[in-house]
């Protein structure tokens, strides 16, 4: 739905689907005069005003677990894809530019040995810090508590934001979009990163400070970064695009057959429960 179409029909709705891009402010809410729940089609909820939808007695929900392993999985393809280099090769062989095989054709690094920063370890980092950890990757994290799990099972280590963008060999960005994480990851912190360093972000683009980390890779500052999520989402820098050194792709980190029918079912479930005057299986506010 456009903006236009949804102020209109969530007038008469007594529940609300949300997707990520619909943004639920408060002139949207206030045209809700019936709306029990607004059950959020993702894990994340920064398209809501979830405040002002308390204060008006609406609950919502979002759809965590369900994503955590499609959403792993999509880091650590971006993680291999920019280790390897990927979109180069691909681009080479379509292009027919291939002309056999060469010592120095496409070098890239190993995961075996490096550090791993994983910035947020709740479900979805802990869950890419599993798959990092069997690539043979030291696994250092920062996150506003600690992780046992993640300290006992993959021995990973808790360190300030400094220390992982100083010192890990691939950084992957797990945290959610909030006042406070806004530009988390601003200049000063990109400034950390290593000359071989591999940046990823599956979180939000907002988390970070997209124009600078678009210098430092045009500049060659780090080796390379893969995305699956933008500042302005869906408009793209195209700065950005004029770029070798970068993985893109849109927004598909849930994009499974499997997770996306996960989502449909709790955000239905989390519907029916609320209308049948039971409580939310998976409330945020
Ligand atoms: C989410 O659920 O927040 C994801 O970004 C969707 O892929």
């Amino acid at each position: 739905m456009t903006r236009q179409e949804l102020i209109k029909k969530v007038k008469d709705a007594d529940a609300i689907i949300s997707l990520l891009a619909d943004k639920i402010d408060k002139a949207v809410i206030d045209r809700m005069k019936r709306c029990k729940i607004i059950a959020n089609y993702a894990v994340g909820f920064n398209n809501i005003d979830i405040e002002y939808a308390r204060r008006k007695d609406i609950i919502v929900t979002n759809t965590p677990d369900v994503l955590t392993d499609s959403t792993a999985d999509l880091a650590m393809t971006l993680v291999l894809a920019c280790a390897r280099r990927l979109n180069e090769g691909e681009k080479l062989v379509r292009q027919r530019k291939f002309k056999g095989w060469r010592p120095k054709l496409l070098l890239g690094y190993e995961l075996n040995n490096k550090t791993f920063g994983i910035v947020g370890m709740g479900r979805i980092g802990f869950a890419v810090a599993k798959r990092a950890y069997v690539f043979g990757c030291r696994i250092i994290y920062y996150s506003n508590k600690r992780n046992p799990d993640a300290e006992n099972l993959l021995n990973a280590k808790k360190v300030s934001l400094k220390s992982l963008m100083k010192n890990s060999d691939i950084i992957s960005l797990h945290i959610p979009l909030t006042n406070k994480t806004k530009n988390l990851i601003n200049s000063e912190m990109l400034d950390l990163m290593k000359r071989n360093a591999i940046f990823i972000n599956t979180a939000r683009g907002e988390v970070v400070d997209e124009k600078y980390l678009i210098e430092i890779l045009r500049n060659r500052k780090i080796f390379s970064a893969g995305f699956d999520v933008y500042e302005n989402e869906p408009d793209i820098n195209p700065e950005l695009l004029k770029l070798d050194n970068v993985v893109l792709l849109p927004h598909i980190g849930s994009a499974t057959h499997e997770s996306r029918n996960a989502m449909s079912e709790l955000a239905a479930k989390n519907v029916i429960a609320v209308l049948s005057g039971k409580n939310p299986l998976t409330p945020v506010n």
